[in-house]
């Protein structure tokens, strides 16, 4: 299990130890890790010059996963865009072909109070965003900026899909369906999209090849108010790179806390790179207090889906829940009054709890 680590940046080398020390874990007790650390994002531009410069990508290609913390942040923000670190981001998914994002929003139940929804409406959820990573508005051609007909500047970017990119997308949500409990909402703007009335057929096309999952369709705007209306009629949703970049932020707040989600952007062989949800948090970078249990817990998909060793996955989940059940809380997760610990301490807990 050979292993790329892209720290990244600000909060994300500290987060990126903490999951270290769970494959160090794993490492002693005789598993055949092994890991190598790269640059990506604005530690990449600082370091090599390019937010996914030539010896990421060797690394990236070689490699059997990748796990990233975060990149991007304010000493970033006013680089030219083609040095921004969101453009290693956005390169290393194209180049490695990452089409299927796999974005889990699940309520730990210790932590249901600290959702900004009652309890009662994500007590159990769970629900499994497919966002398509690498086609839509994201890379569309032609983009830029022009004069129009009227003679004005304008900006201009152009949404797309193929049948391959969404027969490919589509196959993923129905197998996913199947280990779980057989239900996909394809979410698109049909009444409006060019774009999304072709989704939609082509949903209905390879859904002919899953009779035993059901499929139904949500437009954006529907979705985004059934996400807080009444989320858990969801099991999967699948949707195109925009709509589940909206949706799987929104998915996240569900569940408590940005900070404890994992994700997985796969390939068509499960080659994955694997990053938690959330950003790279520069307000509390350095002072150790960033949640690391999202990264951790992108590890264990990383086992889950590119090693096929749920057994490690599984143990991994088990340390983060019991660490849970034990009371520990970063400041995220604390409720008020809840003692709070720091970065490297709910690693070293976690730890504890795996052995
Ligand atoms: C995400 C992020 C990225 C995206 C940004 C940082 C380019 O928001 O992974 O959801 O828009 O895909
Ligand atoms: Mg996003």
């Amino acid at each position: 299990m050979n292993i790329l680590i892209l720290p990244g940046d600000y909060i994300g080398p500290e987060i990126l130890a903490e999951a270290v020390k769970v494959l160090e874990a794993f490492k002693a007790q005789g598993e055949t890790i092994a890991w190598t650390l790269g640059h990506l994002g604005g530690a990449a531009v600082d370091a090599e010059g390019h937010p996914y410069p030539p010896s990421t990508q060797q690394a990236a290609r070689v490699a059997d996963a990748i796990l990233l913390g975060a990149v991007g942040g304010p000493k970033y923000d006013t680089l030219p865009r083609e040095l921004r670190p969101e453009r290693g981001l956005l390169g290393i998914r194209k180049d490695l072909n990452l089409f299927a994002n796999l974005r889990p929003a699940r309520v730990f139940e210790e932590l249901a109070d600290s959702s900004s929804l009652k309890k009662e409406f994500i007590a159990g959820l769970d629900v499994l965003i497919i966002r398509e990573l690498t086609g839509d508005i994201y890379f569309g051609q032609p983009r830029g900026r022009r004069v129009n007909a009227e003679g004005h500047d304008e900006g201009f970017d152009t949404m797309h899909y193929s049948r391959p990119e969404v027969e490919r997308i589509a196959r993923v949500a129905f197998e996913a369906a199947r280990k779980r409990s057989q239900r996909v909402c394809s979410v698109d703007k049909e009444n409006v999209l060019d774009t999304s009335r072709f989704w939609r057929e082509v949903m209905i096309g390879v859904h002919q090849d899953y009779p035993d999952v059901e499929l139904t369709h949500m437009y954006v705007d529907n979705a985004a108010m059934q996400l807080v209306k009444r989320p858990k009629q969801f099991d999967v949703m699948v949707t195109g790179n925009i709509f589940g970049d909206i949706l799987s932020d929104e998915a996240s707040m569900l569940a408590g806390s940005i900070g404890m989600l994992p994700s997985a952007s796969l390939d068509a062989n499960n080659k994955g790179m694997y990053e938690p949800i959330h950003g790279s948090a520069p307000d509390i970078a350095g002072q150790n207090k960033a949640n690391p249990l999202a990264t951790i817990l992108s590890v264990a998909m990383m086992f889950k889906y590119s090693f096929d060793r749920t057994d490690l996955s599984d143990r991994i989940e088990a340390a983060v829940k019991k660490v849970l059940q034990q009371g520990h809380r970063t400041g995220d997760i604390a409720m008020p009054g809840e003692k709070v610990i720091g970065t490297r301490e709910m690693g070293d807990a976690v730890l504890a709890a795996l052995k």
